[in-house]
């Protein structure tokens, strides 16, 4: 069911007990969040616009790489979230960061940015392309783009084994991703999604956090 701006609603739910889910994923991506960050040029004394920012992890990993003398502003239409983005911030000792509400495509930030970035969010906006068109407005000349974004349909062949229980699994998960409007495929999509907001032809990586059973 979408939202009344066409978006997707947003699939994972609202609730504490979902914060904590998006806190814990965190942990399985924030290597290569960071890695992102630091092949895309973000460096000390940047401004950083994170879209999407939820419970902050993005936000956090960004406010030790600007430093100081750096800001980044997290964004997030939850204002909900944003409590726990914030208290989660002022336990780690960071004056640097700072959680707005409301939709990162209109909410007036100001300009000049030196970099904007999200993580899986794009995926959850009608027109992820003309998202970015109207994000990009708010950086400087030359700033970074950088958004990490999954692939859930490259779930169905990474399994070993692959058995009938796990592609259930992937099944089921897809489709209730499907039918809340997410855009399942946004990892492989952001090329295309790149070229059409009127941004150069991105680099592209393709990585994935992998584990087993311990037993
Ligand atoms: C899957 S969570 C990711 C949170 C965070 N980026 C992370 O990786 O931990 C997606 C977040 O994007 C937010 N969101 C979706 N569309 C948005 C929009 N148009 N403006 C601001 N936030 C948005 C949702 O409320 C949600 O908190």
């Amino acid at each position: 069911m979408n939202d009344p701006n066409g978006d997707p609603r947003y699939t994972m739910g609202r609730d504490k007990e979902k914060t904590d889910r998006l806190i814990q994923q965190s942990r399985l991506y924030d290597g290569l969040t960071r890695q992102l960050f630091n092949d895309a040029g973000i460096r000390s004394g940047m401004k950083v616009l994170d879209v999407g920012s939820g419970a902050g992890d993005v936000s956090l990993i960004l406010a030790e790489l600007v430093g100081s003398e750096g800001k980044v502003i997290g964004v997030d239409s939850n204002a909900e979230i944003l409590e726990t983005a914030r208290v989660r911030a002022k336990e780690a000792g960071l004056a640097n960061v700072e959680f707005l509400a409301g939709d990162a495509r209109t909410l007036d930030v100001g300009g000049d940015f030196d970099a904007l970035v999200g993580r899986l969010v794009l995926m959850y906006m009608a027109d992820p392309a003309a998202a970015l068109k109207d994000l990009i407005q708010r950086l400087r000349p030359e700033g970074i783009v950088a958004f990490e974004e999954t692939d859930f349909t490259i779930y169905r062949s990474s399994s070993r084994p692959d058995t009938p229980l796990m592609n259930k699994l992937v099944e089921w998960l897809l489709a209730v991703f499907e039918r809340s409007g997410a855009h399942v495929a946004m990892g492989s999509d952001l090329y295309r999604t790149f070229v059409e907001a009127g941004l150069p032809e991105p680099v592209l990586h393709f990585e994935a956090p992998m584990g087993g059973s311990e037993t």
